[in-house]
Parts: C-alpha cells; structure tokens; sequence
C-alpha cells in the first residue's frame, strides 16, 4: 500500500492553488498561481476579480497538480479544501470545485481553517512538540497561537488593526515600491546604514495583541517632515526603523507566550515568515532560551495548498469529514 492521498485546494486570497499530499506530510506536488501581476496596477487584491481569476484556472490548476503528482483523479482519497477565513467569492470557487469532486469522486471533503493551514505547514518540515507556540504572520493576519495539542488551537493575541504584512505594504508604498511591497522594504531595511528609531507598540504589559497603524503612520509623518524642510527622505533608514520595530514587537511578545505557558516549540508561519530579519532574530532568540524553532522554506510560507492539505491531515486521521453542504466562510474562528 502506498499510504493515501489528498488533493487539496486553496482559493482565500490572489493565489489558486492546488496540491497533492501523501499521507499528509509528502507533498507530491503543489501548485501556486499567483494573480499578482493583474491585481498590482489596483494597489491591491481586488476581491471580484480574483474571484473570477479563480474560475479561470481552477480545472488547469488541478490538472497540472495531478500531472506533476504522477496521479490520476481516482487515485485520490479525500478532498480537502480552505473553508475560510478570506475573500467570500474566492473560497467559493475553491470550495465549489472541492464539492463537485469529491461528489464524483466519492471520497470524503474536509473543510479547513486557512490559519492552522499556514500553522500546519510546519508539519511538513518537522514534528510538532506540544504545547508549541505559533506566531501567524501574514498580509491579512497576525496573530499568536497556543497549541495546546494536534489540533487544539487557542488564539491568545491578535492584531487590533492591520495585519503585519499590511503594514509592511502599506509602507512601503509610501516609499514608492509595487504591490505587494514587503520583500522590498525587508531588503531596503538589510541593506541600510542608518536606522530612524522608531516607536515599539507594546500595548498592555500583559497582553499579547498587536497594534502597527501607529507605526505606519510614525513612518509616513517622518516622510512628511523631511519633506517639509526641503529634505529627501532617506528610506532606507525609514525602512529599518520599521522592520526593527516590527520584529522587537513580535518577536518579543512570542517568547514571552512561549515563556509563560511552557511551550516546547516555536512555530513561525505566515507571509511575512520569508522575511530575513524576523527570521534570523527569531532564530537568535530561541537559541537563547533553548526553545526548539521550525519555519518552513518560503514557498509553504505564503499561500499554497499543501500547508491546508497538512491540516486537513488532522481531521483525516480522526475521520473527522465535512458533509456536501459545506458553506465558505468569509469570517471563522480557528
Ligand atoms: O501569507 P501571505 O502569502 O498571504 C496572506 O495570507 O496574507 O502573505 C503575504 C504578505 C504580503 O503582505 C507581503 O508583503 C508579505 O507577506 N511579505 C513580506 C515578505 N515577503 C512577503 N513582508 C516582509 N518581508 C518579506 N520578506
Ligand atoms: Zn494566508
């Protein structure tokens, strides 16, 4: 026997993916289309169309996943799918299209949560050591995750404003990059000299949640300050001031959960987990406190459909299925 298989789909966002997972860890293939290039002359994901971009590729998306795999549809055993949270027109396509196979197929659906599939692409890298912290960092989330055990999620800090990623790219828009602008603010900010200090948003002592609209604004009120006094704005050392802030912030506040409810790993996921600087601060302050750290290869990071074929993999092994009438969720707790 050569284990089992789900196909599964991701459609929350720009990305149209599909993947084909062995026994929930061996990814076989994984396919990402990205609509980026079509969404960036907005400045942003227009949700109507990447609804429709999604109608466009979704049978080519599943054939090239089922090529690349070296599997035919009947191959497959379970179909899982992102049920939410994320754009409502996108998951309906991925969730349409996840229905009407397994209806042909006659194999189980399962509905997953897109954050455990971002926290779960770590198990495709690693074992996952309970209780284990999560720090989520992406484009439409931050958050940090107590897992108490497989599967058992509790949400302990959150954004009370823009996500990470968001804050990234609405900077850097302000200095002028393309949509999406993370990658080139985290390269601005490795390759500056000098670093304008910015404001830490810690928020209560004792609370784990995040704030970065303050930041963003401290960034664009810098801007405009040299500005005002004829000067040019020296970005890279705007971009620095950020980025530092940024990841004192979460890194710091995901230790400190570590800390307190005696983690045995570190999980970092999400977007924003390709950045170099939170990567190698996060990496410097495990080691420290000995705390075991996975992060996947930026390719699980962004949006895929392995990393929800992971969490699927979950309910899977607890035969835990999703009935036909399953409904997208633009909203949904983890
Ligand atoms: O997880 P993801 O692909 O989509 C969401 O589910 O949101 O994350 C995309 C976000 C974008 O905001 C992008 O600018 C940001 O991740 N990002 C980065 C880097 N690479 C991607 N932000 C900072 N530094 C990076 N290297
Ligand atoms: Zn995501």
């Amino acid at each position: 026997d050569s284990g089992y298989l789900l196909l599964a789909i991701e459609t929350s966002c720009d990305e149209t993916s599909v993947a084909v997972v062995r026994n929930g860890r061996e990814v076989l293939s994984n396919i990402i289309s990205s609509q980026i290039d079509t969404h960036r002359q907005f400045g942003g994901v227009v949700p109507e169309i990447a609804s429709r971009k999604h109608v466009e590729s979704m049978t080519l998306i599943i054939e090239e996943a089922l090529r690349e795999a070296q599997v035919e549809l009947p191959d497959i055993d379970g179909i899982a799918v992102t049920q939410g949270p994320g754009l409502i027109g996108a998951l309906l396509v991925g969730v349409v299209a996840a229905k009407s196979l397994a209806m042909a197929l006659d194999v189980p659906l399962i509905g997953t949560h897109h954050i455990a599939g971002h926290i779960y692409a770590n198990h495709l890298v690693g074992d996952i050591l309970y209780p284990a912290i999560a720090l989520v960092v992406s484009g439409g989330h931050t958050e940090i995750v107590l897992l108490e055990s497989e599967g058992k999620f509790r949400m302990i800090g959150r954004t009370r404003d823009d996500a990470v990623g968001e804050a990234y790219d609405k900077v850097a828009r302000a200095l002028r990059f393309p949509y999406p602008g993370g990658p080139y603010v985290d390269r601005l900010a490795q390759e500056a000299t000098e670093e304008v200090v910015l404001p830490r948003s810690w928020l209560e002592p004792d609370s784990y949640d995040f704030s970065f609209s303050g930041l963003k604004s401290a960034v664009l009120a810098e801007i405009n300050r040299s500005r005002m006094k004829g000067e040019t704005p020296e970005f890279s050392a705007l971009a620095r001031g950020f980025q530092q802030s940024v990841i004192d912030v979460v890194t710091g506040k995901a230790i400190k959960a570590a800390k307190e409810f005696g983690a045995r790993q570190m999980l970092l996921c999400g977007g924003v987990a390709a950045n170099k600087g939170l990567r190698t601060k996060l990496t410097e302050l495990c080691a420290e406190v000995g705390l075991p750290l996975l992060i996947p290869p930026n390719k699980l990071c962004t949006d895929n459909a392995a990393m929800i074929a992971a969490a699927a993999d979950m309910k899977w092994r607890r035969k835990q299925f999703s009935s036909l009438d399953l409904k997208a969720e633009a909203v949904m707790s983890l």
